[in-house]
């Protein structure tokens, strides 16, 4: 079966009396047994549960992976990851990683006596630099937010596989309907099922996937102990948006691209990062890793003032934290999603103030060049309030 058709097929053929063609949803926290000789597939909720024993079946499949395990949001999936670390263990981090992940290593992880340090993967050679005897996990993930780089998967994986590090890799901005990293060498794919897999901006969940049996069950075995399980309608909803990726994925790469295209021809910006631009600094390595390069599109303007005017005047695209919904959202990072970093460390990573990042919805993509077109007229006259 391919890409678009497991969304459909995979763990949901029609069963029951009335054989519904939508699995139903089931709430039930708990199953009856037939006798105390058989224990039930499924008995209690928090352990699994019909409707997230499909959306695992479908994710797995639809990552080229053998086993997933689905959490209550993101965070809950990359946390289970680190679970494999040990006292003494080091872990090593893309050094513009997510920042709730970043939290993770920095705040919590040093306290159970794991260590951890940062490398560019942009240059995958700094790897070496780094590791440890003690190294067990690397984690990275790409394209990157907000500055849209790709790092090189495989030369990333190649090198940890050397050393024996098991490596981690977030795929949320791209999705599997662009990029499958299990098939570039990464051992486990983690998901924010909150974004594009669900794609509606109205279920928070996550996921891992693996090919590997051993870490897979140790993953299950880690979520029914925490109990960071996703609830059945939360299932429900996540399988609802995962049928259509293979659409919505294709609307969402075809408008970043148009809009990335229209904003490099506009003399109010400064800068575009988009990977789908033959100028991006990434654009052959992401041609040689991705089937798209995504819906995510971020812009630099020459001044604070304007990145502020355009994130405050555009009327299609709302001014939201969060991506890969349907809707359109303009996110002006410094007070949203890296709010929490200092100016400095934000300037270190590349996310300077006058920067904007766009998720780019499934909208006709003339009403969103008019609503950026409109945003960006708006920047003389904001400024001249501002001042
Ligand atoms: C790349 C990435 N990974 C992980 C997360 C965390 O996911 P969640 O908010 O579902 O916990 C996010 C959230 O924005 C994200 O953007």
């Amino acid at each position: 079966m391919r890409f678009a058709t497991k969304a459909l097929r995979v763990a949901q053929t029609p069963e029951g009396t009335y054989r519904p063609v939508v699995p139903p949803l089931v709430q039930s926290t708990t199953y009856a047994w037939n006798n105390l000789d058989e224990i039930p597939e499924i008995d209690y909720t928090r352990c699994q549960n019909p409707n997230r024993k499909i959306l695992e079946e479908v994710l797995a499949s639809m990552e080229n992976g053998l086993r997933c395990t689905l959490f209550s949001s993101g965070m809950a999936a990359i946390s289970a990851t680190f679970s494999l670390l040990q006292q003494g263990d080091h872990l090593i981090l893309a050094n513009d990683i997510y920042g709730g992940t970043f939290r993770l290593a920095e705040k919590y992880l040093p306290r159970q006596g794991v260590s951890f340090s940062s490398f560019d993967a942009q240059n995958p050679s700094s790897l070496e630099d780094v590791i440890q005897p003690n190294t067990k996990l690397l984690i990275f993930e790409s394209p990157t937010n907000p500055t849209l780089r790709v790092p090189d998967i495989r030369a990333i994986t190649e090198i940890a596989k050397k050393h024996g590090i098991i490596t981690v890799f977030d795929n949320t901005f791209a999705s599997p309907a662009n990029q499958t990293p299990l098939d570039l060498g990464v051992d486990i794919v983690v998901h924010s099922t909150t974004k594009y897999i669900s794609g509606h901006s109205d279920v928070v969940g996550g996921a891992t996937i693996t090919n590997n049996a051993e870490i897979g069950e140790w993953i299950y075995e880690w979520n029914k102990a925490i109990g960071a399980n996703p609830s059945p309608f939360d299932c429900w909803l996540s399988i609802r948006g995962l049928r259509t990726l293979a659409c919505r994925i294709d609307r969402h790469n075809q408008n970043a691209q148009a809009v990335a295209e229209f904003l490099a021809t506009q003399p109010a910006v400064k800068r575009v990062h988009y990977p789908g631009l033959p100028d991006h600094p990434d654009h052959e390595v992401a041609k040689s890793q991705m089937r798209g390069f995504g819906g995510m599109v971020s812009f630099e303007l020459e001044t604070e003032a304007a990145a502020r005017a355009v994130a405050e005047s555009t009327r299609i695209f709302l001014l939201a934290e969060s991506l890969g919904g349907v809707e359109s959202l303009v996110a002006y990072p410094p007070l949203m999603s890296h709010a929490t970093m200092t100016e400095e460390q934000r300037l270190e990573r590349g996310i300077p103030p006058t920067m904007l990042r766009l998720s780019v919805g499934v909208e006709d993509i003339e009403d969103l060049l008019e609503d950026l077109q409109h945003a960006l007229a708006q920047i003389p006259v904001q400024q001249a309030i501002l001042r």
